[in-house]
């Protein structure tokens, strides 16, 4: 049986998918299942963590067919290959930093229209004004100490008003000596302080150890802006 758990992301079975953007093609080894004249792609919690959330509870996923994405850290674009699905008619600029991993973002990239990827830092988003519109969502995993300032600077650059964001906090990246649930309290405390307004955090577990992946709109004005 197939369920539509949000628009683009289905339920088959007991597991989810999403629709392939180029049957036949995989991109990690990843399962390929044909209901009713469709190809589908299973999308492996274990190796994502936007499905891990999805499996787990996620209220409600900014995404359609026609969202613009930015996603930093998309390594070899395991989880910007499913993203690229769900949006098959916006665009997906994928940042990535690692010059060995866009090899294979590259290739994953000559199949899907809708995937840029972008060999930058994302600590730097000037370096890659040239390329970009404003866009729906901002994604984030690059699992980096300063991932949540580099998280607002891409918002305060590219996210359109009172868009929505993904931010993947990764504890023991950005501090491992403290308790997760420590750096988490201080990070969101960041987010809020910077004006952005969190929807849902959620922890990963069994999934992923001690990470949080935090849903949130952005509107780009601080709290003290914003009461006047
Ligand atoms: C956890 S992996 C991303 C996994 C990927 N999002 C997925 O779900 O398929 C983190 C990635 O972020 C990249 N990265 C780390 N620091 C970065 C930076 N400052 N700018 C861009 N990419 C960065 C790493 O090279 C790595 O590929």
């Amino acid at each position: 049986m197939i369920e539509e758990l949000f628009e683009g992301v289905y339920r088959i079975d007991s597991e989810i998918a999403t629709l392939n953007l180029t049957p036949g093609v995989r991109v990690y080894g990843e399962k390929l299942v044909r209901r009713e004249g469709r190809e589908y792609r299973l999308w492996n919690p274990y190796r994502s963590k936007l499905a891990a959330a999805i499996m787990l509870g996620l209220k409600q996923l900014p995404l359609s067919r026609s969202t613009r994405v930015l996603y930093l850290g998309a390594a070899q674009g395991t989880t910007a290959s499913h993203v690229s699905d769900i949006a098959r008619e916006g665009v997906v600029y994928c940042v990535e930093l690692s010059p060995r991993a866009m090899q294979s973002l590259l290739r994953v990239a000559e199949a899907r229209e809708n995937l840029i990827p972008i060999l930058a830092n994302a600590a730097k988003p000037e370096s890659y004004c040239y390329l970009l519109e404003k866009v729906d969502l901002v994604y984030q995993d690059i699992a980096q100490a300063e991932q949540t300032e580099i998280l607002l600077k891409n918002l305060r650059a590219y996210l359109k008003k009172n868009g929505h964001f993904v931010h993947l906090i990764k504890a023991r990246s950005i501090d491992v000596t403290a308790e997760p649930e420590e750096v988490f309290k201080r990070e969101l405390e960041k987010l809020t302080r910077a004006g952005a307004r969190v929807l849902q955090a959620l922890r990963l577990e069994p999934y992923e150890k001690d990470h949080l992946l935090v849903l949130g709109r952005f509107s780009g004005a601080t709290p003290h802006t914003q009461d006047r």
